[in-house]
């Protein structure tokens, strides 16, 4: 049965999609199999991973909005074991077309329903909005992985996410879980990043992960040539970054595998904080 995460975040550009393709295409490295799915309208995942919009007609698109079967709208990618569920840019309309339909927050989770079983992780990426994608998603999923850029104010509008997953605890997906933080873009040479990180890592003790991903210009690079960090460059230090929180979020649920990285198991995991977060302690 799939552990289903969701990677979301409203606030924008914090690296949210290529936590996504770079985690899933890790995970898939590893042997697990993986789904990728592509919530958000701006398709940004099928370029990392070098999928693009004329090479498949029918969406996730099409399958909120027109009960199409999940299987029949995946592919395969350049990575072995790891396939994607693909969006184009119709998918902002299906926020609007979503808005009257029944069961209109339970679409996805209805959707990957039959496709559990074939599928050890499926990973969602969310648009950088708290609308009825990241609402779906977050209905769908068995935990939420949250991407913090480490700089200031990083926590902004945290609260408000906070605010979202406790309102869908409590109505509509009961069991949702924190899988944790991940600072992305860390800039060693630069103090903030340090003072940042240690202030987060103090107001959420147990919910950071313990890697850090740097700012690293090869992951940057890596979409542009439709390619994971791990297939573009292996060695850089960002592809090694995610290649090392694969493992520590892996151990989690295969602590055999992997005796160094402490071992959470699924029934360890919290459950969502219920407070809301003062960012402007950041
Ligand atoms: N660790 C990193 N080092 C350098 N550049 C990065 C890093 N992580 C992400 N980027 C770049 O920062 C930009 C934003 O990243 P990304 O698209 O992953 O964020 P996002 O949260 O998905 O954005 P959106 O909210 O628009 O969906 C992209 O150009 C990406 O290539
Ligand atoms: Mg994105």
């Amino acid at each position: 049965m799939a552990r289903v995460i969701a990677i979301s975040n409203q606030k924008g550009g914090v690296g949210k999609t290529t936590t996504a393709v770079n985690l899933s295409s890790c995970l898939a490295k590893s042997g697990q199999r993986v789904l990728l799915v592509d919530l958000d309208p701006q398709a940004n995942a099928g370029s990392g991973l070098g999928v693009y919009p004329d090479q498949f007609e029918k969406s996730i698109y099409h399958v909120l909005i027109a009960e199409h079967p999940l299987a029949a709208i995946i592919l395969p990618t350049q990575v072995e074991n790891l396939s994607f569920a693909p969006a184009k840019q119709d998918l902002a309309g299906a926020e609007l077309e979503l808005v009257t339909m029944f069961g209109r927050e339970v679409r996805l989770k209805e959707a990957l329903e039959p496709i559990l079983d074939s599928y050890d992780f499926i990973i969602i990426d969310t648009p950088p909005t708290l609308g009825l994608m990241t609402v779906n998603a977050l209905t769908a999923a068995d935990s939420v992985l949250i991407p913090l850029q480490s700089e200031y104010y990083a926590m902004e509008g945290l609260s408000q996410l906070v605010t979202t997953t406790t309102l869908i605890k409590k109505r509509l997906n009961p069991g949702l879980e924190r899988e944790g933080i991940l600072l992305t873009m860390f800039d060693k040479r630069n103090n903030l990043s340090s003072q940042v990180e240690a202030q987060i890592r103090q107001h959420f003790p147990d919910d950071v992960f313990k890697t850090v991903i740097p700012r690293n210009v090869r992951l940057s690079e890596a979409p542009s040539h439709g390619m994971p960090a791990i297939l573009y460059d292996k060695m850089s230090t960002g592809s090694q970054a995610y290649w090392e929180f694969s493992q520590e979020l892996l151990a989690r649920y295969q602590p055999q595998k992997n005796a160094r990285a402490p071992a959470r198991s699924k029934s360890m995991a919290r459950p969502l904080a219920t407070h809301s977060f003062d960012h402007t302690e950041i």
